[in-house]
């Protein structure tokens, strides 16, 4: 397969795996495909742990890595050395004790002796997230893709000059040209029914807006699970698919435990757009957390990055106690489709091989 990605970055097929397990990532690039690694949970150390086993795992392929840097969040503005401390202080009291109540009530216990407690904000800023950039940047990766906005100008200079192409996610044609306008080298639209943070067209609508609208080559993103959402997104314009929640339940994926199962078993109805993971609207799976966030008593969400500081701890204890109904985690609409768990290498494989059958099934109708 060909299009201007493909060149672009020299693989031979124009599929993308966005995932926060490196296991997937280079078993996607050494499949034929691109692997994008989701850097916002890792400290700049773990990061590099993380891409220097990828180097050397990926047999000489390109792979990417994405990061969070929101064009706009509570405390922008705030000098780095204070940015942690003023924000936890504008977290009110009501909501602390919503979130503790809501724990208490599913019988969640306190972590103790947790070294990970009070790890917050990790990537959800220009602060946090730059470390990050700076670590990508030192190893031979072939793409630097954002999220929640277009990136920094600065922060593509740089890449650019290090021979990185950079791509940004984008959920309206408007953020699309923003993007362009910034020098960002292949747009991901991405359509409501994506797993995480999400807009609300959908993956069939926006796509040709955008392919439309600019120049640069154009990935489907949202809902693509199979060849045929794939011929589909590129009959709508797309020179390639950038994927995620397909990549949750393969083998290598290390999704915890909890969520691998529930997503295996959910249909496309078990998913929500809710702002109660970091106050920016995500689809996450559907289920107590989030039934909470929209109740009767919900102080309501906090902005960026205040809920995530406000709810991170609460989540790990969640991840680590029995209370499976309030375990919330991102996934988009396609986890109606994903109900085996398969190898990484036969995902791929199995996409291109029903792509082509649905593009020679469309040419057959013309052919006729
Ligand atoms: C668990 C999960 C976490 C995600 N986290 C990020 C992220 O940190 N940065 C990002 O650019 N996109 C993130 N996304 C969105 C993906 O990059 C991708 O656009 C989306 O999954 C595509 O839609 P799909 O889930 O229907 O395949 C995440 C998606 C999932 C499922």
């Amino acid at each position: 397969m060909r299009t201007r990605v493909t060149d672009m970055f020299g693989i031979e097929l124009p599929i993308f795996a966005f995932s926060h397990c490196r296991d997937v990532v280079a078993a996607v690039s050494r499949a034929g495909g691109m692997g994008v690694l989701g850097a916002l949970y890792f400290t700049p150390e773990e990061l590099e742990t993380e891409l220097s086993w990828i180097d050397a795992h990926v047999d000489g392929k390109p792979y990417g890595v994405d990061v969070v840097m929101p064009a706009s969040y509570e405390g922008a503005d705030f000098p780095p050395e204070e940015l942690v401390g003023r924000l936890q202080a504008m977290i009110p009291d009501g909501h602390r004790s919503f979130v503790e109540k809501l724990l208490a009530s599913h019988g969640v216990p306190a972590l103790s002796g947790d070294a990970d407690a009070g790890k917050v904000l990790l990537g959800w800023t220009d602060a946090t997230a730059r470390p990050q950039v700076e670590v990508a940047l030192r190893h031979p990766i072939a793409l630097l893709a954002n999220a929640l906005g277009p990136p920094p100008a600065d922060v593509v200079e740089q890449a650019h000059a290090g021979g990185v192409q950079v791509a940004a996610l984008a959920s309206t044609p408007r953020h699309a040209l923003k993007q362009v306008e910034v020098g960002v080298d292949v747009v991901v639209a991405q359509g409501t029914e994506a797993g995480g943070h999400t807009g609300e067209i959908s993956t069939m609508v926006l796509i040709p807006q955008v392919v439309d609208a600019v120049d640069v080559p154009v990935l489907a993103a949202g809902g693509i699970g199979n060849g045929r959402q794939m011929a589909a997104g590129m009959a709508l314009g797309a020179e390639g698919v950038w994927t995620g929640s397909l990549w949750l339940t393969v083998e290598e994926a290390d999704t915890p435990e909890m969520a691998k199962r529930r997503i295996l078993a959910a249909t496309s109805r078990d998913t929500v757009r809710s702002r109660s993971w970091t106050g920016k609207p995500a689809r996450l799976l559907k289920n107590e957390w989030t039934d909470a966030w929209e109740s009767e008593g919900s102080p309501g969400t906090l902005p960026m990055p205040l809920q995530f500081m406000l709810v991170s701890d609460a989540l790990r204890r969640i991840g680590r106690s029995d209370a499976a109904e309030l375990a919330t985690f991102p996934a988009g609409q396609v986890i109606g489709l994903t109900n085996q768990v398969r190898s990484t290498k036969d995902v791929v494989f199995g996409l291109v091989e029903e792509y082509a059958d649905a593009v020679e099934r469309l040419s057959r109708l013309t052919d006729g």
